[in-house]
């Protein structure tokens, strides 16, 4: 949540910045400013809305021209979207873009106002501008440790004093920020599609260090002043990966990305039949020696999660449980040193996902990240990781980082199903390649769009959309709702088929859209007999089913059908794909925001 950049170098900064703020916006979009440096003074300019009401301001307005900068875009938590709540803010010598939030702000506030100062705004991030130049004497390092150590939260700070011309100052606590090394000068930013279209080389800033950037060095030092040496990591992807190429929106761009997202997540780890994860700190031995697994995830990854569940129950027989993580967090969860921890996150930084994993790792239990932010802190943090390697996903509606989480934890299973020998060597190969057909079957199923389109503008209208299913198919239907309602804000709820006559069938009216997901032979028949229920009530049926079932004419008004697959526990990787799409073209019909959804951001990095 919250976006921030900074640039110094040699052109002029406030292209620079307002681009990298574009590619910043999926993290939150209800402001943006930046502060410039000019001759003696800093010129803030910020404005409440989305990144274009700024660009305006500086068309029609003042603009400022320099060679150094501060950027922010906004996720709004404390005060309303507004211009004087927007960052940068400023206090004397001390102007901060900030991605967190302060827990201590009122007291903060409280302390402040006993020393004289006045607050403008409703933020929590004013508080660090005022406390900062309170500390500030003529040390900003003193100054940037002293406050750090009296802020509780999180926050990831871009800092200019007014006596240090040219000079930016960042530090971080729970949230992401990066340092990028430039040919023409250098960056922080919230991560790296912020800065890839200059550099592709960055250093990772980590807790309790600071960084001073200038046009020609990169400094990092403790809070004592100590230098401290660092690694340069190069991006492996490149500017194309972090734009639209052609596409009219990420989503559908990433929708489409999913085979080949996959293939990159399997390739290293399945080679002709045979499974080789490669993780480090987690030996067969290791993992033999789990008893218990709790997966631990938000949203999607949640709820890929609950497709790990069953994968991981029929072929390792090992019992899975699958938490919220902020629910986990303040639950003080029954865990113990012979389980295992899995925390499933796209961007590493999820709040609620972090803090679980740092529960566990006091617990003393081993903990196992599915992470596809290379760096990002749940990577960092967790004993073992498992990169998914789906590359930048921009969109805030995630779709080829739920697939890739997915291929994931089949690859996990059939692991645990090879130790807990609950599969034979034959199963893993066949498994193993049927796993690497997926690619070319997802291709497939994108090709299907026109069928999926014409669904799309039958349903566009609806009111409220039931999603039904049981098994893995329920998990699936979880997700297609979840995507559905978060882009086109049409109600949407998914039930286990079999649950919907204990209350839920009493909604059901003439026109009711219900999506069926029947993909598995051995429970198709059971969600028939409920669509049956349903479309007897009057429900407006659409079946999403495989192209070997046989469909009656009187239980479907529209179907979508996937490929089949040899072992059914694979379909849930066909199923959601028809169903992203669905989600997105409704939403575009009806004229939304795909790629920015109201309300909602890309990395939730408060809780
Ligand atoms: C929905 C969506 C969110 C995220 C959730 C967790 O489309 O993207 O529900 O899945 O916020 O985010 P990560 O995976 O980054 O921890």
């Amino acid at each position: 949540m919250c976006g921030i950049v900074g640039y110094v170098g040699k052109s002029d900064c406030v292209d620079l910045l307002l681009d990298s703020l574009r590619r910043l916006e999926y993290r939150g979009y209800d402001s943006a400013g930046m502060a410039v440096f000019e001759s003696d003074t800093i010129s803030i300019v910020k404005k409440r809305g989305r990144l274009n009401n700024l660009i305006k301001s500086l068309n029609e307005g003042y603009r400022p021209c320099g060679h150094c900068g501060i950027g922010h875009t906004r996720w709004a938590t404390h005060g309303e979207p507004s211009d004087i709540n927007s960052h940068p803010h400023n206090s004397g010598n001390v102007t901060i873009v900030h991605n967190g939030i302060i827990e201590n702000y009122l007291q903060i506030k409280k302390y402040l106002k006993n020393k004289g100062y006045r607050f403008e705004t409703e933020t929590d991030s004013e508080t660090v501008a005022k406390l900062l130049d309170y500390n500030y004497k003529d040390n900003p390092i003193d100054a940037i440790a002293k406050t750090a150590k009296q802020l509780e939260g999180s926050y990831a700070l871009g800092i200019l004093f007014l006596d240090r011309p040219n000079e930016i100052y960042a530090i971080r606590k729970n949230s992401p920020l990066i340092v990028g090394k430039g040919k023409d000068g250098n960056f922080i930013a919230s991560d790296v599609p912020a800065i890839i279209k200059h550099t592709r080389e960055y250093i990772l800033l980590d807790q309790n260090e600071i960084a001073i950037v200038k046009d020609n060095s990169i400094k990092f030092i403790d809070f004592y002043g100590k230098n401290i040496e660092k690694e340069i990591l190069t991006a492996n992807w490149n500017v194309e990966s972090a734009e639209k190429n052609g596409f009219p929106h990420f989503m559908i761009k990433e929708i489409n990305e999913q085979p080949e997202a996959i293939r990159r997540c399997i390739s290293p780890r399945i080679k002709q039949g045979n499974l080789d994860l490669g993780l480090s700190n987690l030996s067969d031995e290791k993992f033999s020696s789990f008893e218990k697994i709790h997966i631990v995830a938000c949203g999607t990854a949640m709820h890929a999660g609950m497709v790990g569940k069953y994968v991981i129950e029929k072929l390792a027989r090992i019992p899975v449980d699958v938490d919220i993580a902020s629910e986990f967090r303040y639950k003080n969860p029954i865990i113990s040193t012979k389980d295992l921890v899995i925390i499933i996150s796209q961007s590493g930084e999820t709040a609620d996902s972090l803090a679980a994993l740092r529960l566990a790792k006091e617990r003393s239990v081993f903990t196992l990240a599915i992470v596809n932010v290379v760096g990002s802190s749940i990577a960092r943090e967790a004993d073992s990781v498992f990169y998914t390697w789906a590359g930048p996903e921009i969109s805030v509606a995630s779709t080829k980082a739920y697939t890739v989480q997915i291929t994931s934890l089949y690859m996990l299973a059939i692991k645990l199903g090879e130790i807990s020998k609950t599969l034979s060597n034959d199963e893993i190969c066949e498994l193993c390649n049927e796993i690497q057909d997926i690619p070319n079957k997802i291709k497939y199923i994108l090709k299907n769009d026109d069928n999926i389109l014409q669904c799309a503008k039958t349903l566009q209208n609806s009111h409220d959309i039931f999603f039904i299913g049981r098994g893995v198919d329920y998990c699936i239907s979880l997700e297609s709702s979840l995507k559905l309602k978060e882009i086109s804000y049409i109600h949407s709820e998914a039930y286990a088929a079999g649950e919907l006559k204990h209350g839920t069938i009493s909604l059901i009216e003439n026109n009711t859209p219900v999506i069926a997901i029947a993909t598995q032979t051995d429970l198709y028949a059971k969600t028939i007999s409920n669509v049956k229920e349903v479309k007897s009530r009057g429900a407006n049926v659409l079946l999403l089913c495989t192209d070997k079932s046989e469909v009656d004419s009187n239980a479907s008004d529209l179907v979508i059908r996937i490929p089949n697959a040899n072992n059914e526990i694979l379909l849930p990787l066909y199923s959601i794909v028809p169903l992203q799409m669905f989600a997105y073209h409704t939403a575009v019909l009806k004229g939304c925001d795909v790629d920015k959804p109201r309300n909602l951001a890309k990395s939730v990095t408060v809780e």
